[in-house]
């Protein structure tokens, strides 16, 4: 019997949890549960399964990917400021070794240098941002056609 792979782990990294009382300019003004509830319900409409995870630790974070490969078929990674230099975290994401997308709420292009550079360059199907929080269900799009769910 074929088995249905629509299990999607959603990462978020540090600061990330404060999402309501950062820089509505470049974050919007919602919180992290608000946008984790929304991005639940875009999962449902293209047949996805989201399971949610945040920390500020970088070792929670990788040992989160570590167990990726039995808890999720894909994941979405956003992983703040990690993004820009946490070559451990581009390694646990090599070794998780499922479809991932990476995505930004703001314009990360568009800020300070050091936002321009993402150690996940090359190993995501797609890197999504300034998009707010449209980026996400753009995510979930991509990943639903990856994994034909
Ligand atoms: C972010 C962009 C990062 O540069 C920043 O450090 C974050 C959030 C975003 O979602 O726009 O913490 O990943």
């Amino acid at each position: 019997m074929p088995t249905t792979r629509n299990r999607v782990e959603v990462m978020h990294g540090a600061n990330l949890d404060k999402l309501a009382t950062r820089d509505p300019e470049h974050y919007g003004a919602f919180s992290l549960s608000k946008l984790e509830r929304k991005i639940e319900r875009w999962a449902h409409e293209v047949g996805l399964n989201a399971r949610f995870f945040q920390t500020n630790h970088e070792g929670e974070f990788i040992e989160r990917l570590h167990r990726v490969p039995e808890a999720a078929d894909a994941v979405i990674v956003n992983a703040g400021s990690w993004t820009h230099y946490s070559w451990a975290i581009r390694d646990a994401l090599e070794l998780a070794a499922v479809p991932a997308v990476e995505v930004h709420l703001s314009d990360v292009m568009a800020r300070e240098e050091w936002r321009h550079f993402s150690v996940f360059d090359g190993l995501v199907l797609d890197a999504i941002s300034g998009k707010g929080a449209d980026g996400y269900r753009e995510a979930l799009e991509r990943i639903a056609t990856e994994l034909g769910a």
